[in-house]
């Protein structure tokens, strides 16, 4: 281990932290590969680890499930997936079980979720949302917009870029013309986490419906869905719930809301999909936004990853996560900005979830040093800023320490110059 420069730290060792944390064992559930014993992976909030239950199962569910027992599986488990995976997720995120389904990815999720609500709430034009949120969500939104009509529009409400834009967007749904608000619940680039329960029942006030994305913030922050009377969720699992590169998204939609129709109809939602029916009947449930076959393989493999979350517990992760960004952002103040980065997250914990952005001129050079010579592992997001995602399943406080000593040697060291030109395809 390096060590940082002298500084006035007056910060608990990490090693005595480490030696204490409750939460420790969970590293060893994951991976860690052998031959890079130094890497210190600070990106779980794009994709997470591989927990070591995955590698297993994964042979499993090719060679026993799909290779000896082939289409007797589908009523041996694969059948129930989507929903039986669904309703342990809920014990993440709040829910009662038959209200969260694995399915599809984010972007479809939230559109059929988009539609639905749209669709509930006729005479309603206009769907609210921040410019915090993912561009993809956006894209989305517009989409479903326009699939319900020339009249209908999408409003982007601006923010500072660090914090979401309450009194904004409490002041574009004063008109009784908003039927939507979707936010992300914990943003993407700056971290900024929205007080759910707070908003949503301000959306409700000003009657319109709400549809939170969960991606940043499930297994990273603590979730009430029903607690918060939330109607429509949709959220990743290859970031802190570990499910696997490309790993099925799940839709939350709450039992309250029966009248919610998939736009997106299909024999999985349907209620009874074997009768291969024409006019079959919609499932009473959450699955109902079912639409095909599942992805058997890549849904199997989400259950070590929620196991392991529910194992934990949420409360927690959350203030290991809480200590580690806290930690984090005192040595970035001492140690970085005097070597030229900024801070752009919120600086009060409650207001921010598990990861930590950092301007900086270079930022994809730091990132390319990082990553090629420094063995850590943060992400770059266009155009200047660094990405640093503490999932406390598996980062340790020496991690963070560590971090940081390299970050400085990176600087001090020469890197920028050397990875300057550096044009990664995916940074
Ligand atoms: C907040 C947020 N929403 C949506 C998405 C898009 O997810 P998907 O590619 O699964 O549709 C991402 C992807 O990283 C994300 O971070």
């Amino acid at each position: 281990m390096s060590q940082l420069p002298d500084g006035a730290s007056d910060l608990a060792d990490a090693a005595a932290l480490d030696a204490a944390d409750p939460l420790a064992g969970f590293r060893d559930a994951f991976v860690h590969a052998e031959d890079e014993p130094d890497l210190i992976y600070l990106d779980g909030n794009s994709l997470g680890r591989l927990p070591v239950a995955s590698v297993a199962l994964a042979a499993e569910v090719v060679e026993a499930q799909w290779g000896r027992r082939l289409i007797r599986s589908w009523n041996e488990g694969w059948f129930e997936l989507p929903t039986r995976i669904g309703d342990r997720l809920a014990g993440v995120v709040g829910a009662a079980p038959g209200e969260v389904a694995l399915a599809d990815n984010t972007s479809v999720c939230l559109y059929k979720a988009a539609v639905a609500a749209l669709q509930a709430r006729p005479g309603r034009t206009r769907i609210l949302t921040d410019d915090l949120n993912f561009p993809s969500d956006v894209q989305v939104l517009r989409a479903a917009a326009r699939a319900a009509g020339p009249d209908h529009e999408v409003v982007v409400v601006p923010s500072d870029g660090v914090h979401g834009p309450l009194d904004g967007l409490l002041a574009e749904m004063d008109d009784g013309g908003v039927a939507l608000v979707s936010l992300s619940h914990v943003a993407y680039m700056s971290g900024w986490c929205w007080d759910l329960a707070a908003v949503t029942a301000a959306v409700h006030e000003a009657g319109a419906l709400v549809l939170w994305d969960l991606c940043h913030s499930v297994g990273a922050v603590p979730i009430d869905l029903g607690a918060a009377e939330v109607d429509l969720a949709v959220g990743c699992t290859y970031k802190y719930v570990n499910g696997g590169p490309g790993s099925p998204a799940f839709l939350y939609v709450s039992a309250d809301r029966p009248e919610l129709v998939n736009p997106i109809a299909g024999w999985y939602g349907s209620d009874d999909p074997f009768a291969f029916d024409f006019d079959a009947g919609r499932a009473p449930d959450v699955s109902r936004f079912l639409t095909g076959t599942p992805p058997v393989l890549s849904t199997a493999l989400v259950e070590p990853g929620v196991d392991l979350l529910l194992e934990a517990g949420m409360d927690r992760l959350r203030a290991k996560s809480v200590a580690l960004t806290e930690r984090f952002i005192a040595l970035v103040d001492e140690h970085l900005v005097p070597r030229g980065f900024e801070l752009r997250s919120p600086r009060d914990p409650d207001l921010r979830g598990a990861h930590v952005s950092l301007f900086h001129p270079d930022a994809l050079a730091v990132d390319q040093a990082l990553i090629n010579e420094e063995s850590v592992i943060p992400d770059f997001r266009p155009p200047d800023l660094l990405r640093f995602g503490f999932a406390p399943l598996y980062v340790r406080y020496a991690d963070v320490d560590e971090a940081v000593a390299r970050t400085v040697r990176v600087v001090d060291g020469g890197g920028i110059d050397r990875w300057r030109d550096a044009k990664p395809a995916v940074p």
